[in-house]
């Protein structure tokens, strides 16, 4: 099998893997954060969890960029750069931001975490640098670039201001929880989770191949049961949560 039909049938496989991972977080909860549970084996503190999780796609990709002879194509300096602001700051920035010192990620969550990283690196590097057709410059003034470039940075602002709320509830040495208000939780109770959908649905435009809608399907299918286990979570401690909030689209859901 040449490399174009294997990537055929990876990203084919990846978007029925993403549907059936959707359905099935809302029957079993991702053990990590305040989903923490026994049963699920041995536990690293999250900032561990977050390094060993998330630096294997920041690898891969810039690999893939480096092996590719695309390197001079602007569009693909673009969102190599698009990529790298994302995930230099999801593994090696996040992780030291948090104050979270228990041991609350469990090490399966972050093999599968780290698996998929690198599957999801190979599926949008790859196709980028060397598998798709070569984005030419023209690409950066059709409306699917612009709109998804506006898409990943007003999503990149919110995901990055709401997780820094988060960690602003505790102080140092702290591991309880509280109700975050401002910004985006004026509306829905998971913005960072909201905003890293943005992201992705502004970079599938702006790549417009199957492997980074896979992508998009994956967060969505990741993120969407969780905000509302998140949600209810919140209502079920808080007997003050602010009634009118939603659980992660404003207004809606
Ligand atoms: N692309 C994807 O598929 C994907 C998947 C997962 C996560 N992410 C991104 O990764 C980031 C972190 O995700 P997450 O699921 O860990 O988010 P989270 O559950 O909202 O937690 C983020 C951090 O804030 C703390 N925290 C949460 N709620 C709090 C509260 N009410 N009071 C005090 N502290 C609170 C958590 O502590 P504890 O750890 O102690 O709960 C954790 O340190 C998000 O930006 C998310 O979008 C992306």
């Amino acid at each position: 099998m040449d490399e174009a039909t294997f990537y055929h049938w990876l990203v084919m496989a990846w978007m029925v893997l993403a549907v059936a991972t959707f359905v099935a977080l809302f029957f079993i909860t991702a053990p990590y954060g305040r989903f923490t549970r026994s049963g699920w084996g041995p536990r690293l503190n999250a900032r561990w969890g977050w390094i060993l999780m998330e630096t294997p796609v920041l690898i891969t990709f810039l690999v893939l960029y480096g092996v590719s002879d695309r390197k001079s194509n602007p569009v693909n300096i673009v969102l190599l750069l698009f990529w790298v602001a994302h995930y230099f700051h999801r593994s090696l920035v996040y992780p030291f931001r948090l104050h979270s010192h228990r041991p609350s990620i469990t090490v399966s969550v972050i093999a599968m975490g780290a698996v998929f990283n690198v599957g999801n690196g190979y599926l949008n590097g790859r196709y980028l640098f060397a598998l798709g057709p070569e984005l030419q410059i023209s690409w950066m003034l059709d409306p699917r670039f612009i709109l998804g470039v506006l898409l990943f940075w007003a999503g990149y602002a919110l995901n990055q201001h709401s997780d820094r709320v988060l960690i602003g509830l505790r102080a140092p040495g702290e591991n309880g929880y509280k109700i975050p208000n401002g910004g985006g939780y004026r509306y829905i109770s998971c913005p960072n989770y909201f905003g890293e959908m943005m992201e992705w649905a502004g970079w599938a435009l702006a790549c417009w191949n199957l492997g980074a809608l896979a992508f998009f399907v994956w967060t969505v299918a990741n993120l969407a049961p969780r905000a509302i286990k998140t949600h209810r979570w919140y209502q079920d401690h808080f007997p003050d949560y602010p009634q009118d909030r939603k659980a992660l689209v404003p207004f809606i859901v």
